[in-house]
């Protein structure tokens, strides 16, 4: 008689917000959620993270933005965006019929931005959470934000978790020397959630021309190239801080999640991915169920921080 593999529970608890499993779309690389309605089931993922929002829309940085390079991907979109009032009116209504959660993925020029964006949101209904993005390299020069140091990352987590009603995710950036002690800094701020890692700061350049390839000269790395540089850094987060870790970079398949749950992410964000397989992220769950099945795994929880290091 065929024996039936038992259900895998593959619910995942933040402990200030439920999922009905552990992925994610990471922000920017999923447009505001409806625009992949064509390509999977919405209410199949355990929560979208929206494009980052602004207070007034923008335009984002001049083209060309995007750059492929060999297992990556560099952008310098600079945080095109609708704006908050336009993605309460037109794009929340519709969002907030799905069954997965929503989470916005907030951006500031200054803190008294981020600030604003915070309060118009707070009136709204539907988003489960805040992904608070300090740490997007393609908007100031250099890859400046708030991200790179422990003190400016404390005072606006410290700020922004005193002015809002929901939980905390604090984005980190991978463009530091020591990624502990930003994310050490987000959590005495009282952050409820890290989510690390945003792009890689770097660039390319077209040898005939001698010319930089994106119009911002610099932008984001991301994809597998800087999966092994995320798995790093979640797994030095994940052992230090009593938060939740949501983890990403470069996650193409179900196995690559996994490897981000044994380094000690309670949740991951599916980012580049998306753009090679827009139901990238649907597959990833799917996956993932079907490995924890063949391996005797009941719940998706029991592998996190699993990584045996002795
Ligand atoms: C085109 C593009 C746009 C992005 N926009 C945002 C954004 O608006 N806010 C943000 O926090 N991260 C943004 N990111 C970073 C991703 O959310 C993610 O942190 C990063 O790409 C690493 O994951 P991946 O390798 O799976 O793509 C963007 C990434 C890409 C490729």
């Amino acid at each position: 008689m065929a024996v039936t593999p038992k259900p895998v529970d593959l619910t995942t608890d933040l402990g200030f917000l439920k999922l009905r499993n552990p992925v994610l779309t990471a922000s920017g690389t999923f447009g505001y959620g409806l625009e992949f309605e064509p390509y999977l089931d919405l209410d199949k993922l355990g929560g979208i993270v929206v494009k980052g929002l602004y207070d007034k829309a923008r335009e984002g940085n001049p083209p060309p933005r995007l750059v492929e390079t060999p297992s990556g991907l560099i952008n310098a979109i600079g945080l095109q965006g609708v704006g908050v009032e336009s993605f309460a009116a037109k794009i929340l209504p519709k969002l907030r019929q799905l069954k997965t959660a929503v989470i916005v993925n907030v951006c500031g020029a200054d803190d008294d931005e981020y600030a604003a964006v915070v309060e118009f949101l707070d009136k709204q209904e539907g988003i489960a959470a805040y992904e608070l993005n300090i740490s997007c390299p393609n908007v100031k020069k250099e890859g400046a934000c708030p991200a790179l140091s422990p003190r400016t990352t404390f005072d606006l987590v410290k700020r922004i978790k005193a002015a809002s009603r929901r939980p905390l995710i604090t984005k980190l950036s991978p463009n530091v020397t020591s990624i502990v002690e930003i994310a050490q800094a987000a959590e005495e701020a009282g952050t409820d959630a890290v989510a690390l890692i945003n792009t890689v700061l770097a660039m390319a350049i077209d040898l005939e021309t001698r010319r930089p390839k994106l119009g911002n000269v610099y932008g984001g790395l991301s994809g597998p190239a800087i999966k092994p540089i995320a798995l790093r850094m979640v797994h030095q987060v994940a052992s230090r801080l009593k938060v939740p870790v949501i983890g990403m970079g470069g996650i193409m398949t179900g196995a690559d999640a996994l490897e981000f749950l044994v380094a000690g992410a309670a949740a991951v964000e599916v980012g580049t991915a998306s753009f090679v397989d827009p139901d990238a992220a649907v597959r990833i769950v799917d996956e993932m169920e079907r490995w924890c099945a063949a391996h005797g795994v009941a719940a998706v929880r029991d592998v996190v921080g699993t990584l045996k290091t002795a």
